[in-house]
């Protein structure tokens, strides 16, 4: 199986072809969303909501990554993946950064990691591209910076905060990402950041003009419902197909339907 690699993120740009991400936390669901030629498939620490039940993804840890990492990239099938540090990963200083990055890469298997935030950890990413690391980074609405952005909200719709998140886009690049996920802001600034950069954008609540999409898989095939943004669409509903098939089964159990003949050993 050959994997894509990170020259998808600039030829797809160059060639203004749409780049398509999906999160994908486990080997079966990997191995369906790669058979249908998904471009990224992106470990999220989103996770810790969608496969954990956190509140947030603030408990998630380097070790929750690479367990999952290493459940997609057996059942990967082409597709490059890319895994999220972790809260608390990077944060205090450039060593642990690169340290946390690398324990990914090898233990997980994953070929790019994402890290949120801007301008205040340009050195990380540096030091995380120099030890041979590509790394995408996430602008907008963090997830991880809950706390501080006082809950998940549209991000730069003052003047303030959209050039902030100018000034950090166009200081990511610099420091050597191959791609920029946004999040939740203004179609508009997406707009922007997408024609100043020489870099892909890939959005997901940020409008139509990015060089890609991603979304929660689990939000896109009706799995996850406990709450659901704005910039969601959902694809299919398999949480109510679920859910149907487990009462079909009891029933039929309870009811001596099943096994059937088919079903047993002579
Ligand atoms: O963790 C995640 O799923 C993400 C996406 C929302 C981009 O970072």
């Amino acid at each position: 199986m050959i994997r894509k690699t990170i020259s998808i993120f600039l030829d797809k740009k160059q060639r203004k072809e749409k780049i398509t991400m999906l999160t994908c936390y486990d080997y079966v669901t990997a191995k369906l969303i790669s058979s249908q030629g998904i471009d990224v498939l992106l470990v999220g620490d989103s996770l810790g909501n969608v496969k954990l039940g956190y509140e947030n993804t603030l408990s998630v840890t380097v070790d929750d990554m690479i367990y999952h990492t290493k459940s997609v990239n057996r059942g990967n099938d082409g597709a490059l993946i890319v895994t999220d540090m972790p809260f608390m990963s990077y944060e205090i200083c450039v060593e642990d950064s690169v340290r946390n990055a690398a324990k990914i890469v090898k233990e997980g298997g994953a070929q790019v990691v994402k890290i949120e935030g801007g301008v205040e950890i340009a050195d990380r990413i540096k030091a995380i591209s120099d030890a041979k690391i590509p790394v995408v980074g996430h602008l907008g609405l963090t997830p991880q910076s809950i706390n501080k952005l006082g809950g998940f909200k549209v991000q730069g719709r003052t003047k303030k905060s959209y050039d902030k998140l100018i000034a950090d886009a166009e200081k990511l690049e610099e420091a050597g990402v191959f791609a920029i996920v946004l999040e939740a802001i203004p179609e508009q600034l997406a707009k922007e950041i997408t024609e100043r950069l020489n870099i892909p954008t890939i959005g997901i609540g940020a409008g139509r003009y990015c060089d890609g999409q991603v979304l929660v898989v689990d939000d896109l095939l009706g799995m996850f419902t406990d709450f659901t943004p704005k910039f969601v669409k959902r694809y299919a509903n398999l949480g109510e197909t679920i859910k149907t098939a487990v009462k079909n089964y009891i029933t039929e159990v309870k009811e001596g339907k099943f096994p059937q003949e088919k079903n047993i050993y002579r």
